[in-house]
């Protein structure tokens, strides 16, 4: 039987940037993954890094190009009842954001591992783990056909919400907290330049709508759109039209449409499973926990649970401690709760949940509150440039 120190499910941002960093440190790991590589780089996700993103990247040895092309965004724009108010995050927190799409982190961490050597499987098929409540837990799967089993010391679960690492533990070993919204979001992406220089989040009656972008020359875009509706209602045409009467109305004058190169809708979740640990299986990443994507905080979570498992191994393996390892869930979980509390607020207070006028009144004045506040506005701006990798302001890692 083949054998390794860890062993990684998934090849997406977490398991790439994890394999990268224990490599880096001379951890031997194997990733499997089900899907092509081909398939697995073309994925279109959001944009958003935070710092503590970028300094962990940098430090994974895959900044460079992330440090040449990112666009450094220092404030962002809310738009409501027609009014469009800037949030300035470097008055409020020093801070700023890279905008730098998830799809480029993931090239560039693939490009890295590949070029290092990395033992990187891809259309593995039937990955399942068996008995990670044992010393060494062993990961089978099929490749071409064939069988294999690889033993390890660990296994990372870093195959997102829809993968195996988290199904195989018993039901009754975890705790899961869902919600879903009663809506989703449809993107939508097109080599036009973007309408403004910063992002913008408009709460509208007909529903939120967001400008964001991936470079100069590239556009992302999002409706709020009914959970029942389908792509082949939304050509191009009908989507800049709904995106102009959604946004304010100089934005919409600016608003250059030109034909998508990719349209999608996904539905919103907020998702979390608690521990993050079972025996000798970690859960990181989307494995582990989902947020509705208003605030971009997926990618950067699954980055700071990455970090800490990373950090943990590393202490395991070069003095035989397990402290870090053993904290691991917990240490994760605070900045998780963290990120979901975030994520569910703004999502609250930019999309349209229903018809209920006082609901409605509600959220405008939240809006007019939080517009008008300093110390409101520095709770939205130290949240969306990043509470610290350590965990909440004023909470203690120890
Ligand atoms: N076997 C092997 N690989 C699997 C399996 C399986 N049974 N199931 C899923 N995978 C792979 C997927 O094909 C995917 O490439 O695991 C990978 C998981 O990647 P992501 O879903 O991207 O999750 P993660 O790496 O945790 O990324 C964090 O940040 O912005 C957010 O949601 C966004 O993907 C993003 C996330
Ligand atoms: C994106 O660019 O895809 C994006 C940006 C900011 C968000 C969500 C998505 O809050």
């Amino acid at each position: 039987m083949a054998r390794t120190q860890v062993a990684i499910i998934g090849a997406g941002p977490s398991g790439l940037l994890l394999s990268q960093l224990l490599d880096l440190h001379g951890i031997d790991n194997v990733v499997l993954e089900r899907q092509s590589r081909d398939y697995v780089e073309g994925r279109i996700r959001a944009g958003v890094l935070e710092q503590g993103t970028v300094d962990l990247l940098i430090e994974a040895n895959v900044g460079e190009r992330l440090l040449r092309e990112r666009l450094v965004h220092d404030g962002f724009a809310l738009a409501f009842a027609d009014r469009t108010f800037r949030i300035d995050l470097k008055a409020l927190t020093g801070g700023a954001v890279s905008v730098y799409g998830q799809t480029e982190v993931t090239k560039d961490l693939m490009e890295a591992r590949v070029a290092a050597g990395a033992k990187l499987l891809f259309e593995a098929g039937d990955v399942s783990i068996e008995g990670f409540e044992r010393d060494h837990p062993a990961v089978r799967y099929t490749h071409e056909g064939r069988t294999y089993e690889l033993s390890c010391d660990f296994v990372a679960g870093c195959d997102g919400y829809h993968g195996i690492a988290r199904r195989s533990v018993p039901a009754a070993a975890m705790q899961t907290y869902e919600r879903v919204y009663p809506f989703g979001w449809l993107g939508i992406l097109a080599d036009v330049p973007p309408a403004s220089h910063e992002l913008i989040y408009s709460n509208h009656a007909r529903g939120f709508a967001m400008c964001s972008m991936r470079s100069l020359t590239r556009s992302r875009y999002y409706l709020q759109c009914g959970l029942d509706e389908k792509l082949e209602a939304w050509p191009d045409a009908r989507f800049w039209d709904e995106l102009r009467l959604r946004l304010p109305a100089d934005v919409a004058a600016a608003l250059v449409a030109g034909p998508s190169i990719e349209k999608s809708i996904a539905p919103l979740r907020s998702f979390v499973v608690e521990p993050l640990r079972f025996g000798q299986l970690f859960l990181v990443g989307d494995a582990a926990h989902i947020v509705p994507p208003a605030g971009a905080k997926g990618l950067n979570l699954a980055a700071a649970d990455v970090r800490l498992l990373f950090q943990a191994l590393v202490e395991r393996y070069r003095t035989g401690r397990t402290a870090l390892l053993d904290r691991y869930s917990e240490r994760c979980l605070r900045r998780i709760w963290m990120a979901e509390r975030f994520s569910w607020w703004f999502t609250s207070i930019t999309h349209k949940f229903s018809d209920d006028a006082f609901a409605q009144r509600m959220q405008l004045a939240e809006l007019e509150y939080l517009t008008g506040s300093t110390a409101a506005l520095t709770s939205l701006a130290e949240n969306y440039v990043g509470l610290p990798f350590e965990g909440p302001p004023g909470m203690s890692s120890s």
